[in-house]
């Protein structure tokens, strides 16, 4: 599995997504997901589902005969937990679901303008030096709101995990992120399903033997981000990562570039525009 360096993290760049996978599906889809050789899972206190995730993870781990290592797992605190002491105790309660003492990427899952940024930078980062996570970063961060994470943290930061897929705009927090050296963790990747169906990509898809969600998952991994596509099908699952066998050219490359909108959004941002990636 190829992965993404960034400030010291190793990132797998194919993860499972997880939001909206519940119950008995989730674990399964997670313990399936290892099984087939995926090294990287995307969860937050949000999705409801750490309890789940961590069973998948500790049967996945049993079955495929893997260590803990070897898998590396993200979770996220919701924007209405960024005061320290609720910071903390959502952490807390995190690790315990998920059954882990500690994970490898924690992010502020929304930033809000409701709590001092440097507030719960200096809470991200505490949790770092105490080893509840090995990586921080952040999740929906603006340009603007990344230059200020930077300059408040105290520990690097790895990643800002935001909307990307081939509809939407992100130049300008992608440069941010390089500027940094944050790696992209690109979530939404199919764009919650728009992606099967489109023109251009089933065109080109074709003409490799590939889906369009391989082709957009592949434009996303030559731009040298990480992925995180959801889905609990085993064929989906196993067609997400059957992507290292073929490259998208500069020409094809060019032409997915010509998708993007600035207003080609799919997921509606909880705050007020200037709070928006
Ligand atoms: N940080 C944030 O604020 C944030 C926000 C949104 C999402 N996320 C993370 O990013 C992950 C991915 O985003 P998402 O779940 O919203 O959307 P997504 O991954 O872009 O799209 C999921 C949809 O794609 C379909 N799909 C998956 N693989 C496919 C394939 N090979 N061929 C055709 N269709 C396929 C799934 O359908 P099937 O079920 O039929 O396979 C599902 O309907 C989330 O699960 C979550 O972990 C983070």
């Amino acid at each position: 599995m190829n992965v993404v360096e960034a400030n010291g993290a190793r990132i797998p760049a194919i993860g499972l997504g997880t939001l909206g996978l519940k119950d008995a599906a989730c674990v399964d889809a997670v313990k399936a997901a290892l099984g087939l050789g995926y090294r990287h899972i995307d969860t937050a206190e949000r999705y409801g589902n750490e309890a789940q995730v961590g069973e998948g993870l500790h049967q996945g781990l049993a079955a495929a005969g893997l260590k803990r290592d070897d898998v590396f797992v993200t979770t996220k605190v919701y924007h209405h937990k960024l005061v320290a002491a609720d910071f903390e105790r959502s952490l807390d309660e995190s690790l315990k679901k998920l059954r882990l003492p500690s994970i490898d990427l924690l992010l502020i899952h929304w930033p809000t303008p409701k709590v001092p940024l440097g507030e719960t930078i200096g809470v991200l980062c505490k949790a770092k030096r105490e080893g509840k996570t090995k990586h921080i970063g952040v999740a929906n961060f603006t340009a603007t709101l990344l230059d200020e994470a930077v300059k408040l943290a105290t520990e690097p930061m790895a990643t800002n995990q935001i909307e990307v897929h081939p509809f939407l705009d992100q130049t300008k927090v992608i440069a941010a992120c390089r500027k940094h050296g944050l790696s992209v963790t690109a979530y939404c990747p199919l764009a919650r399903g728009k992606v099967p169906g489109n023109e251009v990509l089933e065109r080109i898809g074709k003409a490799h033997g590939k889906s369009a969600a391989q082709v957009s998952l592949q434009y996303l991994l030559q731009q040298g981000m990480s992925v995180i596509p959801r889905t609990a099908k085993p064929d989906h699952l196993a067609a997400n990562l059957a992507i290292s066998d073929f490259k998208l050219s500069d020409a094809e490359m060019n032409e997915i570039g010509t998708l993007r909108r600035p207003d080609g959004r799919v997921v509606n941002p909880p705050h007020a525009p200037q709070w928006d990636s």
